[in-house]
């Protein structure tokens, strides 16, 4: 079982890669967990392509754009589960995780883009680590973004500074239990 875990952080320290860390030492007791700083790779955001703001994506469910968007995309379908986490800006979540969800949403219009993604199973996690307040509107804007590009959203998870520690106990619980349910398929 393997899970991947698309980290919106700047920081391989902060506190949203220590929210992640914890659901990933909870999913290692039964599986392996992968980890992509989203902020290391070159993701450009969408070119709208053609005059109606629509693409080769809408007919085809590909980018048209040569970076690392398809490499990690590729990625995520060969993984069980997919976590995504992010710092809270301004109540959303931070530029380079929205720059590859836009662009997934985007692929998963199609059929095509839709394979291994329609139906997977998503955590999200949202970190508010200054004074804590816009964790739940950035879990709000992610959830539907996740929802519209057709995974099963399984947990949506805010943490603030102030609770983070209780938070990752949680994270903890969830990854184990995910592991768990993945592994006995029930
Ligand atoms: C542009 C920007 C906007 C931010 N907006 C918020 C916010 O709305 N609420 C909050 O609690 N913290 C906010 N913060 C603080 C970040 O959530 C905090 O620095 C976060 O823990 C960074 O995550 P990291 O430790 O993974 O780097 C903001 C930080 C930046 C840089």
């Amino acid at each position: 079982m393997k899970s991947l875990v698309i980290i919106g952080s700047r920081n391989p320290l902060g506190k949203t890669s220590m929210a992640a860390e914890a659901f990933s030492s909870g999913f290692a007791t039964k599986g392996c967990s992968e980890k992509i700083f989203l902020v290391e790779k070159n993701i450009e955001r969408c070119r709208q392509c053609d005059a109606s703001g629509w693409g080769l994506c809408r007919n085809e469910g590909i980018c048209v754009i040569e970076d690392d968007f398809l490499s990690i995309v590729e990625r995520l379908r060969q993984s069980d589960i997919v976590v995504f986490a992010t710092p809270v800006y301004f109540g959303d979540m931070s530029e380079s995780i929205k720059t590859f969800l836009d662009r997934l949403r985007r692929i998963t219009r199609n059929e095509k883009g839709k394979a291994g993604i329609y139906e997977k199973p998503a955590i999200g996690i949202c970190v508010a680590g200054g004074g804590g307040g816009g964790a739940v509107s950035c879990c709000f804007f992610m959830e539907r973004v996740l929802a519209a590009c057709g995974f099963t959203v399984e947990d949506m998870i805010p943490c603030r500074r102030q609770n983070l520690e209780l938070k990752k106990s949680v994270l903890v619980g969830t990854g184990k239990w995910f592991a768990e349910i993945l592994t006995s398929g029930t």
